[in-house]
């Protein structure tokens, strides 16, 4: 499934005549998306999609029957394949590893599982210091279906850049501490300040491991990473920079030799916070104008964002205008990566977020 590069590869298959075609490596190192991720100059505004991997591809749900999440997660052939479907479909300037934020847990022993239409569910919420115990430090020897996938994918895709991710402390806390997915965090925030000793030893053993699970992706080859803080916007800014931001600093501070974007839903008050943890690019949800989102990270820092997930079930005009809007916002910024403001919902037509890479790419000055 994965021993020979694919012509319909889109992007990473095509040949380059600037020189990359001797060394990848150049090609890859100036390829739109990283140039946008160090604030460079770019040929046109790069795209990918958070979640473009996943159930709105017909093609993605045909591989994966009979198979459950987490053992996807785990056998580097479907990784790799499921990887590349969105990249030969839509066009997008990078790919995002096909993992999710709870595989690292899994693999360190903690007893959980992804149920469909519900996310991952704990089996035994973290409740007191002894379950400290089922969260030993992550080695390489966890995860080498990770090393063997992102190696592969980095070799298929050439030129096209490889995302790696994790969740951040915060949002893995969540889970544990919730023992499945919650709309108000409750147990979470009761023990951050019931018990902040506790929380911050839990917080910096998720730090731990989540941060080496990053840094098997980059060793392995991918060429920048994503920290989702995914329900950290449940935080008010005070207790954020007090209790979450330095576990967060901490991850990002561990692969500083590749760039590096955190991202948040409903963190239009963490936004400059979430850019002081070190971040080189900030993501944005569809709630804060691009170039407000800049005026509140400050300088230093590009953005990622932000057209609303569900615009996509609008006429086309909308989606037209949304999207030179998104991308003219972003083009006022220091850098910019074009993204929604959350991912794919899986009842989206593959064919509008294909429209849509192409517009990006036309508004912003690609042939
Ligand atoms: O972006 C990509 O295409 C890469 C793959 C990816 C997945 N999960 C695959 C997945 C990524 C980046 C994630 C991250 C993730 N997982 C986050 C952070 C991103 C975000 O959306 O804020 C979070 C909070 C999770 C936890 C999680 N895992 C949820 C909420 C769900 C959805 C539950 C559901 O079924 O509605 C999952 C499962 C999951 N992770 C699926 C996929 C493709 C769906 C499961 C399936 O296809 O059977």
């Amino acid at each position: 499934m994965t021993a020979t590069p694919s012509p319909t590869a889109g992007p990473a298959a095509a040949p380059a005549d600037d020189g990359s075609r001797a060394d990848p490596r150049a090609g890859l190192r100036d390829s739109a998306f990283l140039r946008a991720c160090r604030r460079e100059p770019v040929p046109h505004t790069p795209v990918w999609f958070m979640r473009q991997a996943g159930r709105a591809l017909p093609e993605y749900r045909a591989l994966r029957e009979g198979t459950a999440m987490l053992e996807a997660c785990a056998t580097p052939d479907l990784v790799t394949e499921i990887t590349l479907q969105p990249v030969r479909r839509f066009g997008v300037d990078a790919a995002i590893f096909f993992s999710d934020i709870v595989v690292p847990l899994k693999a360190v022993g903690v007893d959980l599982d992804i149920v469909a239409g519900v996310g991952p569910v704990v089996a035994e919420p973290f409740r007191t210091a002894a379950d400290l115990d089922r969260l030993p430090a992550l080695t390489p020897d966890h995860v080498p279906y990770v090393t063997e996938a992102v190696g592969a994918l980095v070799r298929e895709l050439g030129s096209t850049p490889l995302i790696g991710f994790a969740g951040a402390p915060f949002t893995l806390a969540s889970y544990l501490v919730e023992g499945g997915p919650s709309k108000n965090h409750a147990r979470t925030k009761a023990l951050m300040h019931g018990d902040p000793a506790l929380w911050e030893r839990l917080l910096a053993r998720l730090a731990g491991i989540t941060e080496a699970f990053l840094r098997v992706q980059v060793d392995a080859g991918a060429s920048a990473v994503q920290l989702f803080d995914s329900w950290v916007g449940a935080v008010p800014a005070a207790d954020y920079r007090a209790r979450v931001q330095p576990h967060s600093a901490r991850v990002l501070a561990g692969v500083a030799d590749v760039p590096r974007i955190h991202f948040g839903v409903g963190t239009g008050e963490l936004l400059h916070d979430m850019g002081q943890a070190g971040a080189d690019v900030v993501g944005v949800d569809w709630r804060v104008p691009l170039d407000e989102a800049q005026r509140r990270i400050g300088p230093g820092r590009a953005v990622q964002g932000n057209l609303d997930p569900t615009l996509v079930f609008a006429p086309t005009e909308v989606v037209r205008a949304e999207t030179a809007r998104v991308v003219a916002e972003g083009q006022r910024c220091e850098g910019h990566v074009f993204n929604l403001g959350h991912g794919v919902l899986p009842e989206t037509d593959p064919d509008v977020l294909a429209r849509v890479v192409d517009h990006v790419h036309e508004l912003s000055g690609a042939a």
